[in-house]
């Protein structure tokens, strides 16, 4: 394929003017959980990052929270989990001064005595550093402490509903299924304002997660072309190389369906799917998702497919297979790949199949989304080029890459210059997000914890888009418990997946898009 370059000048972009930025009200952060590597690899560093760009109040404290009992050795160790994560210099003048914002409270999350004691020492380091009763709780912990934490800063009057000067940030999973998300939903909601909770889900802290919606309704040109009279189908994967990574306990419990697809692919294509929001504004944006989402209709157990990975060789190395893994069952049935196919019931997609998969051990790391356009009326070139790698013309493909390679290619047919046919081409028109605008060491929770200071819920998932994504793959994640897994593992470590999700496209006469992450 050939490639044609955007031109965007870096010297070309523009900056937020000084005095522009959205800066939140002072603050204490509480991070429960941040003994865990969250804490040290996500979350410091892109707070560091918040206060390298100067989007922090001057007055801001960190308190994490955690059983173990520690003392300054947390402050260190943030600091150590910076300069390694963050891809900052150990001499960076600020981060001595950051660092000293640090602090920690050793609490038993389950103990609401212990809550009592953790009131006292927020306010006292906000009386110190004469910060405000602004207060945000972030959730880091095992899912199963959310629910007790929530109702013990409740009981200990540290929800401030009245003032709503607190906010809960709640990391993913949030439930394990309908019924579990419902239940943790009606616990939080009893505590606090729904709109004094922020559900976390880091995709939509991606740039490029970000950037589909400014493609669609930044350019007029696509939006007339973005329906079912011009689009073939849609395909979005989630390619992992790696493994469970020593998560192999919690694996077993959530499997790809539960981890991957049922919130961070269904936010991606809701963001493909929506209508035009009238605002970015949360309440706007999130009621064009739950319009997508709700006009899903059942998906038959057909529909949905499941592997798991046995030994194979991934980026030349030899791995095991998924049974073989640390403290995983031999016999686990646990489903490390997952694909689906549904239809979206509106006017704009009626028809339109979007087909997403997700794996580990696969052959590329690549998050990708594309759109495959219908064939013109009629094909009146009807030559391939010698050197063109396909069998008939292709039709228009626009790829969303998320990452890595970031950025955005349109495929179309070109002549093949000096031969006397007319032979035809594909070429990529290429957008590269880090050619134009240079590389970003974010790693997408700087927006998230900016917006959750702020009080912007636009990139938070809302409770009703959860259940509603939860009552979609419920039945599938029951029917998949009740019934054994056959032939796992069914796919080879370091390939594109089980048969079975071939044949899921090719039942429309489709194929998964394989080629991905290329720099065409
Ligand atoms: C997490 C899942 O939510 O997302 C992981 O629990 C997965 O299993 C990860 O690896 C993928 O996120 P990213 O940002 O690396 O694509």
């Amino acid at each position: 394929m050939t490639t044609i370059q955007m031109n965007v000048r870096p010297e070309d972009l523009s900056q937020v003017p000084k005095g522009q930025e959205r800066i939140p009200e002072s603050g204490v952060l509480a991070i429960f959980g941040a003994s865990g590597d969250l804490t040290k690899r996500k979350l410091l560093p892109a707070l560091f990052h918040l206060e390298q760009a100067g989007l922090l109040p001057d007055r801001f404290a960190i308190v994490g929270v955690a059983r173990r009992p520690l003392g300054d050795e947390f402050a260190d160790d943030m600091r150590a989990g910076i300069v390694e994560f963050g891809g900052v210099e150990a001499s960076d003048p600020k981060l001595e001064q950051f660092v000293k914002n640090i602090g920690y409270f050793s609490l038993r999350f389950d103990n609401l005595d212990d809550y009592a004691g953790l009131k006292t020492e927020l306010d006292r380091i906000a009386a110190e550093k004469g910060i405000g009763d602004k207060r945000i709780f972030y959730l880091a912990t095992a899912p199963e402490y959310f629910a007790p934490i929530v109702e013990n800063l409740g009981a200990q009057g540290m929800a401030e509903t009245e003032r709503r000067s607190a906010t809960v940030v709640i990391e993913k999973p949030f439930g394990h299924d309908l019924e579990s998300a419902r239940e943790l939903n009606r616990q939080v909601n009893a505590v606090f304002h729904e709109n004094q909770v922020f559900r976390i889900d880091h995709y939509l802290g991606k740039e490029t997660v970000q950037n589909i919606l400014v493609f669609r309704f930044a350019n007029g040109i696509f939006e007339p072309i973005w329906n079912r009279n011009y689009i073939d189908h849609v395909q979005i994967t989630a390619a992992e190389t790696l493994g469970v990574e020593g998560r192999g306990p919690f694996y077993e419990k959530a499997g790809a369906l539960r981890d991957v697809v049922q919130n961070h692919m269904m936010e991606l294509l809701s963001l493909v799917a929506l209508e035009p929001p009238s605002s970015f504004e949360a309440e706007s944006v999130r009621r064009e998702k739950l319009k997508v989402w709700r006009a899903i209709p059942t998906i038959p157990l057909l529909n949905a497919v499941r592997g798991q990975y046995g030994a194979g060789l991934v980026n030349g190395q030899h791995v095991v297979g998924y049974r073989e893994e640390e403290r995983v069952s031999p016999t686990s049935d646990s489903e490390t790949f997952a694909a689906v196919r549904l239809e979206i019931e509106n006017w704009r997609w009626a028809g339109v199949p979007f087909y997403l998969r997700a794996g580990k051990r696969l052959k590329k790391r690549a998050t990708e989304i594309s759109i495959q356009f219908k064939q013109p009326p009629l094909l009146i070139f009807d030559r391939i080029a010698a050197s063109s790698a396909c069998q008939v013309i292709q039709p228009n493909l626009l790829t969303i890459r998320i990452q890595p390679d970031e950025g955005i290619s349109l495929r179309f047919g070109a002549k093949v210059p000096t031969t006397p046919e007319m032979d035809v081409c594909p070429v990529n028109m290429d957008f590269d997000y880090e050619a134009a605008f240079g590389k970003s060491s974010a790693n997408g929770y700087e927006r998230l914890l900016l917006d959750a200071m702020l009080g912007d819920q636009t990139l938070f998932s809302h409770r009703d888009g959860v259940e509603t994504n939860w009552a979609l793959y419920t039945p599938i994640l029951e029917a998949w418990a009740e019934k054994n897994a056959e032939k796992f593992p069914n796919y080879v470590a370091g390939s594109w997946g089980p048969e079975c999700a071939d044949h899921l496209l090719a039942r429309r006469g489709h194929a998964w898009r394989n080629d991905l992450g290329r720099k065409a």
